[in-house]
Parts: structure tokens; C-alpha cells; sequence
């Protein structure tokens, strides 16, 4: 059975949206804890104007400063050429570009429309070439959009289509607001991997109508088998309005666990650092597991009652 690549998206998706800017070295400290709990990547901030999300301003003094380690892969997310040089600069093993399927999601979160996005791919791609740094594309919105609703299958594929021939070498298709479901999931899934059986899909779910786990599971059934999800549950767009945070890495893993499929992840270490989210970010998690035990967990018997 092929092992899961988990793509910690924490630090960038769910640092991004939180009320209160994390300090740096807080920052770097949760990459360095998470870098060694046997996740593939980490998506470690984004390249993005700071005016936009003023929380990851310190993008190029976090990737400097995080520690390296073999077997984990550096990523961040990039929206436009300005962000892919300052990237590069800084030495990442693999830029995520972001787009959106939807016309209107596009305009609030980038202004950009789909279009406008893949032009400037272009450019991007052609800046990378040589570099040896992976190129990943996200597509927002691909499973519907809070201002449009739906987003046809049909449009999805073109746009998977149209950033494959520009070069791109992965795509994620992203559920920005919790709008799917495990049978549309399955469905799109199923038709990526027969018609591209060569590219890797990442899937990225928010949890927002408590269905994540569920379209995991739909997607993993599908042939997928990376994944994007967040310590404790984090996350969520800013320029998406009831954006919520995205599918729980530690239950995510914990349910894979628990069906015998290798994420190559340390639950227990995985654990131990979201223990230390509620201290960083100023509240509670969402993270299930983390509060319940895993499920072997187990409890003495109550006293017995003399009657
Ligand atoms: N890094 C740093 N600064 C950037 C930048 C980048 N990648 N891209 C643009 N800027 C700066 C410009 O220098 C300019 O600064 P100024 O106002 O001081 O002159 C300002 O941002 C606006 O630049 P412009 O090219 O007109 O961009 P824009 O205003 O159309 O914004 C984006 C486009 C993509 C840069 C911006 O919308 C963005 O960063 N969005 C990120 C959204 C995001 O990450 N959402 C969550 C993840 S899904
Ligand atoms: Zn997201």
C-alpha cells in the first residue's frame, strides 16, 4: 500500500488567518517541531503582499531561519512572480502557486481571474526553470465558491489542463470553504488520476461543514494519496467570507492510523506539538484527538458502588 504525504499547511493556512501576528520565532519553532514527526512537507508560509496578509510578513526570515532536515520538503505558497523571486532567494525545495477556479473568488482573494492567474504562471514557471524547485499549483474553489456556488467539474479539468501544459508539475485541488462532499470528491478524484495517472494531486479540505475527514477518505479511496491538512485544525482563507480551518492533521492521520495505512507520521510527537498550539495562538484548537486520546486510549473502570 503506497504511503500518504501529509503537507503540513499550518504554519501558512492556518497562521494566516489568526487574529494576533505569531512571533517569529515562535513560528520557527513550530516548523522545527513539526519537521520532525515524519510529515513529507511543510508549507511553511506564503510569498504574498504583506499588505494582504500582514500575519506572514516575515516570510523570508522564517524560511531562513527553520532548521533543514532530509525527507521533508519546504514549500510556500506564491501568488505571482514577485513572490516566486523572493522564494527562490531564500532557497525553498518547492513553490505552491494559488489561483482560483472561480472568477470571483479569484478577484477578492488575488484580483485576479483564473486567466490572469495563468498568464502570470507563465512567467513563473519560466523563472524556476533550472532551479530544480518543484512547482505545485493550488486551485481554490474547485469543489464550489462562496460568492459563485458551484464550480463546474468541466471548468476544473481546463484549468488543471491548461496548468499542466504550462509546466506546472503538481496540482492541489483545494475545497476553500468546505463545499464538498465524499461523492463529488470521489467522482473528481477518480477522473484526475485516470486522465493524469502521472501527476501528483494533493487534495486540501477545510472542515467547515464537518465533512473533511469524509472527503479524505472519499479521495484516499479514489487514488489519492497527498494530502494538505493543519495541526489542530487551523486555518482558513481571509478573502473567502465563513472560511474555517482546514482538516485536522493529528485526526487525519490518527483515522489513517487507525485503518492501517502508513502516513509515515509520528502520531504520538504529531500530538505532543498541537498540545502546544492553544499557548501560541491565544485559544483552543479544533483538534479532536488531541483532547479525546487516541483511540486505544483506555479508562479504569468507575468504583464499584456497594448497594
Ligand atoms: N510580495 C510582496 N509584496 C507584493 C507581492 C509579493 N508577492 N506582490 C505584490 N506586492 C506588493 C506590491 O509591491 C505593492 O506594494 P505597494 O502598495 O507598497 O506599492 C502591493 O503589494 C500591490 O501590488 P499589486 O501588484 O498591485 O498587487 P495587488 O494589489 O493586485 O495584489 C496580490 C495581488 C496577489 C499580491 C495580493 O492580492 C496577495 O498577496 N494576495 C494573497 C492572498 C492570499 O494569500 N490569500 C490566502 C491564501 S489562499
Ligand atoms: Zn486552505
Amino acid at each position: 500500500m503506497t504511503r500518504l504525504q501529509i503537507n503540513e499547511v499550518a504554519p501558512r493556512d492556518g497562521l494566516q488567518i489568526e487574529a494576533e501576528f505569531v512571533p517569529t520565532a515562535a513560528k520557527v519553532a513550530l516548523i522545527d517541531a513539526l519537521s520532525v514527526t515524519g510529515l513529507a512537507r511543510i508549507e511553511a508560509t506564503s510569498f504574498t503582499s504583506p499588505k494582504a496578509i500582514p500575519n506572514l510578513s516575515d516570510a523570508e526570515e522564517v524560511v531562513r531561519a527553520i532548521k533543514r532536515h532530509p525527507g521533508v520538503a519546504v514549500t510556500v505558497l506564491v501568488p505571482n512572480l514577485r513572490g516566486c523571486e523572493r522564494a527562490l532567494a531564500c532557497g525553498v525545495d518547492e513553490i505552491n502557486l494559488v489561483m482560483s477556479a472561480s472568477d470571483s473568488h479569484g478577484l477578492a482573494n488575488l484580483r485576479m481571474r483564473p486567466e490572469q492567474s495563468l498568464v502570470r504562471f507563465a512567467d513563473i514557471v519560466a523563472a524556476t526553470r533550472g532551479s530544480g524547485v518543484f512547482v505545485n499549483a493550488s486551485l481554490s474553489t474547485s469543489f464550489g465558491c462562496p460568492f459563485e456556488g458551484e464550480v463546474p467539474e468541466l471548468r476544473v479539468l481546463g484549468l488543471v489542463e491548461r496548468l499542466l501544459e504550462l509546466g506546472v508539475e503538481g496540482v492541489t485541488l483545494c475545497d476553500t470553504t468546505g463545499m464538498a462532499n465524499p461523492a463529488q470528491v470521489g467522482r473528481l478524484c477518480e477522473t484526475v488520476v485516470k486522465r493524469w495517472p502521472e501527476t501528483p494531486f494533493t487534495l486540501h479540505f477545510h472542515n467547515t461543514r464537518g465533512m473533511g475527514l469524509a472527503n479524505a477518505l472519499a479521495a484516499w479511496q479514489a487514488g489519492i494519496v497527498r494530502f494538505d491538512a493543519s495541526l489542530g485544525g487551523l486555518g482558513g482563507c481571509p478573502y473567502a467570507p465563513g472560511a474555517t480551518g482546514n482538516v485536522c492533521t493529528e485526526d487525519l492521520v490518527h483515522m489513517f492510523a487507525q485503518m492501517g495505512v502508513d502516513t509515515g507520521v509520528d502520531l504520538d510527537a504529531l500530538l505532543a506539538v498541537s498540545a502546544t498550539l492553544p499557548q501560541l495562538v491565544g485559544h483552543e484548537t479544533s483538534g479532536q484527538v488531541v483532547k479525546a486520546g487516541k483511540s486505544d486510549r483506555r479508562y479504569p473502570m468507575p468504583a464499584r458502588q456497594e448497594t
